[in-house]
């Protein structure tokens, strides 16, 4: 158990001669390795390549990825675990993290933190450290929130890069497994961005994502993830850390296609996984026609509502409880939501797990009813802006068009993912309320 109240310790003496850890170049593989038993399936080619769930807040619970490690998921991050919040409110500790240890089959496991303070952000790391396979800081969120709490896509900028670059470097001295980073591409461009990343991996980071955008493509304004960015940095720093490749991976084509061209030790989903959990086979691909040939959607909610009665996502699985599940049920049945305005009705009004089992089966009697074929479902929830076309790659963003969305925008924003119907799904600070 850790402390019912946690105070910066000893932790904060910085001995003179302490050096950052250094991991192994092929930690990563090893861990992977490992656990490879998990997924008999995993084609020979990937096995030792990470096919992994993003961080992502009231999304990536421990439900959903357990889910996901069904269909060869081989590395998840928790939601983002607000490091403050973690050690000065009890709530949101609980909430956030199992003290009895998280079930084996979550694992292998990266927790996910954001802060500014490299104290705070170890007192917090702490925690959790000996049930996990490694921590992360989350360098990645453009929001508003991330901008006034002084993290996320902002803290790569602060103070040129020294505040982030001397907490990776403490961190790095006392965790005792790899602290990695989560970034984006620096809005002043691709050059200063390898500076900086380079300078995190001299600190010690043992391991860097890749989010190839920078943080003003962001909202209507996502466009696409730059692949060469991200061969870039395989090429100047993927001989000392394992690098991973985020943005715009919606299915094995994309993992395939981005694994080749870029060099990357492994590929990071989020929205596409978001809403069909079984992303890492191989369904809607080339070689299937683009037919699905994973479970249905419907087949996915019930399997996620299953494994919450087990786990609960708001009882130390990192979500939000209904609003949670909601949320995942909005995006596992976007179509079927879209197209029958009673079904979204009941999904919004689901307070309760009885209530979200009947949604299931009014869909389960529409679906009977029209002949639902199942391998002709497509992502619907993921395409909902207008299609996926130029989610990697593509041609550059206009910025000064995305500085004047992004200004537009800033007073409305609240959270990672911003309001929707569920409401603010992260990082109300005043109550601690994920
Ligand atoms: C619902 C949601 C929550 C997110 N929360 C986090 C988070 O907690 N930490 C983080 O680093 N990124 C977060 N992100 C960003 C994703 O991890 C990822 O970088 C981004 O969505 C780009 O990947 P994609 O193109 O595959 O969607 C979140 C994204 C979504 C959609």
């Amino acid at each position: 158990m850790p402390p019912s109240n946690p105070s910066v310790t000893e932790t904060n003496r910085e001995p003179e001669d302490l050096v950052p850890r250094r991991w192994d170049r092929d930690w990563l593989r090893q861990l992977l390795r490992k656990h490879a038993h998990n997924h008999p399936n995993m084609p020979f080619d990937l096995v030792e390549k990470a096919l992994v769930v993003a961080p992502m807040v009231d999304a990536s619970d421990l439900p959903y990825r357990l889910l996901t490690r069904r269909y060869n998921t081989s590395l998840c991050f928790t939601p983002m675990i607000h490091a403050r919040m973690f050690l000065e409110k009890p709530g949101y500790r609980h909430k956030f993290w199992k003290y009895s240890g998280m079930p084996p089959e979550d694992r292998p496991l990266i927790a996910q933190f954001c802060g500014n303070d490299k104290h705070v952000l170890l007192e917090a790391m702490k925690i959790v450290e000996h049930q996990v396979d490694g921590v992360d800081i989350n360098c990645g969120c453009p929001q508003m929130i991330a901008k006034r709490g002084g993290y996320g896509a902002f803290l790569l900028e602060e103070e040129n890069g020294d505040l982030i670059v001397d907490i990776v470097g403490h961190l790095a001295k006392h965790m005792n497994v790899p602290v990695s980073v989560k970034v984006r591409i620096l809005t002043s461009g691709i050059e200063d961005s390898l500076v900086l990343y380079k300078r995190l991996v001299d600190a010690g980071a043992a391991m860097l994502t890749i989010h190839g955008r920078t943080r003003l493509q962001n909202k209507v304004f996502t466009g696409a993830a730059n692949w060469d960015h991200i061969r870039e940095v395989v090429n100047q720093l993927g001989d000392r850390v394992p690098i991973i490749a985020n943005g715009g991976i919606s299915n094995m084509d994309d993992v395939k296609r981005c694994m080749q061209y870029t060099g990357v030790d492994g590929v990071m989903s989020s929205e596409a996984i978001l809403e069909y959990p079984p992303l890492f086979t191989e369904t809607n691909v080339s070689s299937t026609d683009y037919k699905r040939t994973g479970p249905g959607r419907l087949q996915i909610a019930e399997d996620y509502l299953k494994i919450c009665e087990k786990y609960p996502p708001d009882q130390g699985g990192q979500g939000s409880g209904m609003k949670c599940i909601r949320a995942h049920l909005h995006r596992f049945l976007h179509p079927d939501l879209q197209a029958h305005s009673g079904v979204r009705d009941a999904v919004v009004g689901a307070c309760t797990m009885e209530a979200a089992w009947k949604v299931l089966n009014m869909i389960r009697i529409i679906h009977e009813d029209s002949g639902h074929i199942i391998t002709d479902e497509q992502l619907s929830w993921y395409v909902r802006h207008g299609g996926n076309a130029e989610r990697h790659s593509g041609p550059g963003r206009n910025y000064e068009d995305e500085k004047k969305c992004s200004a537009d925008e800033e007073e409305e924003d609240t959270c990672c993912m911003g309001r929707d119907m569920f409401g603010p799904v992260c990082g109300d600070e005043e109550n601690g309320d994920y």
